[in-house]
């Protein structure tokens, strides 16, 4: 009966399309929060961090309050290390199911889904599997990682998390490396709180990710803080708009507390859609200019205004952040060697000046400008 055979395969596809809606992606480390999700026991399955957050009150999109994921923080004494002047690996994932978190790796691939993908998978259309919402690695809008010196997540605000890595034409595949300013200050005992953001361009429902982790600054030398971050703002094609120094994470789509704003079409003729990009004035990699004044090791007297008071006080002694034992899963990078000579500090340069390809760790090939100049896509889906 045709009448039957369209309303299977109505549902077939139904079924489908919800499925794929919601396999969006998420960063995954066993300092996060909500590794096991939301139900209080250990799931190798888990998959609620990575639900997008649209239209939501502030106090449900913050750090994913919506299904209660900043109330399961991870193991005690489990962070996600961050080695001043190095990098640190996090798998971006749709399901803890597809990364080294669970059976051994067993269901992890290259991707985010566990699929296998060619290099230069493209959909004109978009990608949906995995949900990457890009059509291309050169659409993918970029990913960001953010740090507050508070290490109790309730005292965590827009305002004390500044974003510390950057890194363009992510989300792509599972394994993300970020570079970490040279000059990041140790975290109090406790540790800090980390967030993994991400506003993708386009391709689907114009959502951002908001995710929180237990964090520390291992090999830490400077004492000099972090400055209270701005809101970014689109600047695309006029540098000298960019906000400079330390940024807040990019609000945007929500119910309360958006903190930037975005009107008409980008130079590609898509609707405007800030990301962790160069479009609002964020550069690949470390952000060395986060800090009130040139990283060092003392003197260097603290401005009005940091972010960071507080753990300040322990001065240049032993740093308590480093004794802790390794999580398990400690990234390949906790070798790469601490002290940075003066010469490397950046930190007076605008972020968007200049990329410093930070380059020991890069995975991703640089996308060529060529190819994001260079065409006029108006065959983006926007479901808005
Ligand atoms: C990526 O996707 C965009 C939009 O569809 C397209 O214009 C561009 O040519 C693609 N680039 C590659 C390398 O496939």
């Amino acid at each position: 009966m045709p009448f039957h055979m369209n309303g299977i395969i109505f549902l077939v596809i139904l079924g489908v399309s919800v499925h794929t809606a919601h396999a969006h992606v998420a960063a995954w480390h066993q300092g996060m929060y909500c590794l096991d999700g939301t139900s209080g026991t250990v799931n190798y399955n888990s998959n609620e961090i990575v639900n997008p957050l649209y239209q939501l009150p502030f106090h449900q999109w913050w750090f994913h309050h919506v299904d209660r994921c900043d109330e399961f923080p991870p193991a005690s004494g489990t962070f996600l290390d961050l080695p001043a002047g190095g990098s640190f690996m996090v798998e971006v994932a749709s399901n803890r199911a597809k990364t080294s978190l669970s059976y051994g790796a067993r269901d992890a691939s290259d991707w985010p889904d566990g699929g296998h993908y060619p290099e230069n998978y493209n959909v004109p259309n978009c990608i949906t599997n995995p949900n990457l919402h890009a059509q291309n690695q050169s659409r993918a809008a970029g990913t960001a990682f953010a740090i507050s010196y508070e290490s109790d997540i309730k005292k965590v605000t827009p305002e004390n998390l500044v974003v510390f890595s950057v890194r363009h034409n992510t989300p792509w595949k599972r394994v993300v490396w970020y570079d970490v300013p040279a000059g990041m200050p140790a975290c109090p005992t406790e540790g800090c709180i980390c967030a993994w953001g991400w506003v993708p361009n386009g391709c689907g429902q114009p959502n951002i990710y908001h995710q929180p982790f237990r964090c520390r600054v291992t090999n830490a030398w400077s004492i000099t803080p972090i400055s209270t971050p701005k809101p970014p703002v689109w600047c695309e094609g006029n540098p000298n708009g960019c906000v400079r120094g330390a940024k807040q994470m990019i609000y945007w789509n929500q119910l309360e507390r958006n903190n930037i704003q975005v009107q008409g079409f980008d130079s590609r003729g898509d609707h405007k859609s800030p990301g962790y990009n160069h479009n609002c004035g964020f550069a690949d990699g470390a952000q060395n200019d986060i800090f009130i004044g040139v990283p060092a090791t003392g003197g260097n007297p603290q401005a009005p205004g940091a972010s960071s008071p507080g753990q300040q006080s322990t001065g240049s002694g032993p740093q308590p952040t480093n004794r802790t034992p390794s999580p398990p899963y400690v990234s390949p990078t906790a070798a790469i060697p601490d002290a940075v000579p003066d010469a490397a500090m950046t930190s007076s340069l605008p972020s968007s000046s200049n990329p410093q390809p930070s380059c020991r760790r890069r995975r991703r090939p640089r996308v060529e400008k060529r190819m994001l100049n260079n065409h006029h896509a108006r065959s983006r889906v926007r479901r808005w």
